[in-house]
């Protein structure tokens, strides 16, 4: 059974049953417009709940990395296993890391295994840019951190044939949903306070003026017939925003993994809102 690839800021493994409750038995086209991770992707695709899915999200090295994983899952996994025993072999593990960091990813196969590279050996699984889009995370302390699952890839690969993967803004890619389909959206949140959450994913911020234009977003898609999901954390703007009578919201618990405060690590509630 095919899960996530990668490790990504805001993973909802620990939302997936809420999530798999809301969603509808049987889809025509599951969208997924912020695909970070994908774990709901994937949960739907092990429950064959839809027939066919659209993936996307702005950034486009991650999309990259799920198109190799599609397209030349063999050539990809090769090139993992470079890394790893490189790695595994390197007196200064940080060194190489910070070797193949310098790098600028390219949207090739050997972009997308420094990729899935840096993200099993940086600190916390987290991706996050520079104004100049270069990646700067610092490295990883795993003892022995897995970079090629072998595996789960070749499951993966499969899991993505007949997937549509684009590079596109939110609003974009389920532009034609409707009666049968499923769109959710799982955004940068909006922050509790300036400092509890990460949401620099990519070098452009996800700022209000987006929060207002996702819901909507969100709405016109409800309006076209397609049944619509959204998280967003539990701020009082999120409830304002969603307040039309198209949407239901509920407060539901989930744990982050990824904070570098680790007190701020508990569990905090977030809005999962629904078209009615
Ligand atoms: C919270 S993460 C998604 C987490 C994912 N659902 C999971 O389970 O791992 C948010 C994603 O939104 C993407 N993003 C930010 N702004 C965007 C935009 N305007 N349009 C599309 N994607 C965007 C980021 O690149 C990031 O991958």
């Amino acid at each position: 059974m095919a899960k996530p690839f990668l490790k990504w800021a805001g993973g909802k493994t620990a939302l997936l049953p809420e999530l798999l409750k809301a969603a509808p038995e049987r889809i025509e086209t599951y969208y997924e417009p912020f695909v970070g991770g994908g774990a709901l992707f994937f949960a739907l695709q092990s429950e064959g709940r839809f027939k066919q899915a659209v993936l996307s999200d702005s950034n486009r090295e991650l999309i990259n990395a799920y198109i190799q994983v599609r397209d030349n899952v063999e050539g990809l996994i090769r090139a993992l296993q470079v890394h790893q025993r490189k790695y595994r072999a390197a007196e200064d593990r940080a060194e190489y890391y910070y070797t193949i960091r310098a790098k600028k990813l390219t949207c090739s196969l050997g972009g997308a295994a420094n990729l899935i590279f840096l993200n099993k050996t940086c600190y916390n699984g987290l991706y996050r840019v520079n104004s100049k889009g270069n990646f700067n995370v610092p490295h990883g302390r795993y003892k022995n951190p897995t970079i090629c699952d072998e595996e789960n890839l070749r499951a993966v690969s499969e899991a993505l044939q007949g997937v549509e993967l684009t590079v596109a803004d939110f609003a974009e890619a389920p532009q034609e949903a409707g009666d049968g389909d499923f769109v959710y959206f799982d955004p940068p949140y909006i922050p509790l306070t300036d400092t509890a959450y990460f949401t620099s994913y990519t070098a452009k911020d996800f700022d209000m003026e987006a929060q207002a234009r996702l819901a909507m977003t969100a709405e016109r898609l409800a309006q076209q017939g397609s049944l619509v999901a959204l998280s967003n954390s539990g701020h009082p703007d999120v409830a304002s925003m969603y307040s039309s009578q198209a949407f239901e919201l509920r407060e539901v618990q989930a744990r982050r993994a990824i904070n570098s405060v680790a007190k701020r690590r508990g569990p905090v509630s977030e809005y999962l809102i629904q078209s009615v």
